[in-house]
């Protein structure tokens, strides 16, 4: 059996304390000091999601799509995306071990909005290449993503919360990353360490457009860049663009993609199935990674 994760330090959701193992239960439950306990979820993964925190029942990407995400992803037409995450993040973590004198602790990285936890796993694997003793933590408010996550990748700690209230001490985060999920500027730099870094990664204006051509009759440019939302908070160190074409071959895994993105939430019934029955979708990803440092 693999190693369980090191904990990182974590904050009770109701009352803010520190987060602690509980010895009695050979670490199967966290306690605060006001005696808020929240048990171990049998496949490892911790559930600090508090029910006046969610806006529905089962809030953020459900079943069907956590499952569309992994079988896209596991095809590998993102890898590049992976491998550039992972050689940024490597390189500043290799960076900040060479400061000896500001910062001498392993990192911890958090990744936010981590769903199935593609991504996670090998920032993961980056970070520990650098720098053993290094921790990764994946968040995402779908429990069926973190269960997902859970089950393949033990080597992290996995929680179910909300990016809106952040369950780690203030403070305590080395690099946040935020890959195709929802920005929330205040709470993730109540997180991060002073001087630590921000990486967002986010779709440029040509992202998927062979697929967007198909959706609407008009294809609208947006601006997505999360510089006026971080400017307060953070200063940017720089942006890569990030520009490589993908072929999709087969109904199922244009319906993948379709499943995992917003554009196929908004696509008819007949509209879907004169995609899927397409026999080559050629498409371009066009992707943005801007990393900030907190001000
Ligand atoms: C487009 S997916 C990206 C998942 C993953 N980063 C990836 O690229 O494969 C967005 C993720 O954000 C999660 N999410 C939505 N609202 C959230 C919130 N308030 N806090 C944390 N995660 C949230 C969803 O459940 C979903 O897994
Ligand atoms: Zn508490």
């Amino acid at each position: 059996m693999m190693p369980s994760a090191t904990l990182p330090p974590l904050r009770c959701p109701v009352c803010s304390a520190a987060l602690l193992p509980d010895n009695l239960s050979e670490a199967k439950q966290l306690v605060c000091e006001s005696g808020h306990s929240f048990d171990r979820a049998r496949q490892g993964y911790w559930n600090l999601l508090l029910a006046q925190r969610k806006r529905s029942k089962a809030p953020g990407d459900n079943e069907a799509m956590v499952q569309a995400r992994h079988n896209f992803l596991s095809q590998g037409h993102y890898q590049p995306i992976a491998t550039a995450i992972q050689e940024c993040l490597a390189g500043l973590v290799a960076e900040k071990l060479a400061d000896k004198v500001a910062h001498s602790k392993p990192a911890l990285v958090l990744d936010l909005g981590c769903g199935e936890g593609y991504y996670t796993q090998q920032i993961h694997q980056a970070l520990t290449s650098v720098s053993k003793d290094s921790q990764c933590v994946g968040l995402d408010i779908s429990k069926p993503a973190i269960l997902h996550a859970s089950k393949q990748h033990k080597q992290m700690t996995w929680l179910v919360a909300t990016g809106a209230d952040i369950p780690l001490m203030p403070e305590s985060v080395d690099i946040a990353t935020l890959i195709f999920a929802r920005l929330l500027p205040e709470p993730t730099v109540q997180v991060i360490k002073p001087g630590g870094y921000f990486l967002v990664v986010w779709p440029g204006p040509d992202h998927l457009r062979e697929l967007r051509e198909q959706i609407y009759t008009e294809v609208r440019d947006s601006d997505l860049s999360p510089d006026s939302q971080l400017q307060a908070l953070f200063e940017p160190i720089s942006t890569q663009t990030l520009h490589f074409r993908f072929s999709l071959s087969q109904g199922d895994a244009i319906d993948n993609l379709l499943m995992m993105t917003p554009h196929g939430q908004r696509l008819s019934q007949t509209g879907r199935e004169k995609l899927i029955s397409l026999q080559q979708l050629d498409i371009q990803a066009d992707i943005r990674l801007s990393l900030y440092r907190k001000r």
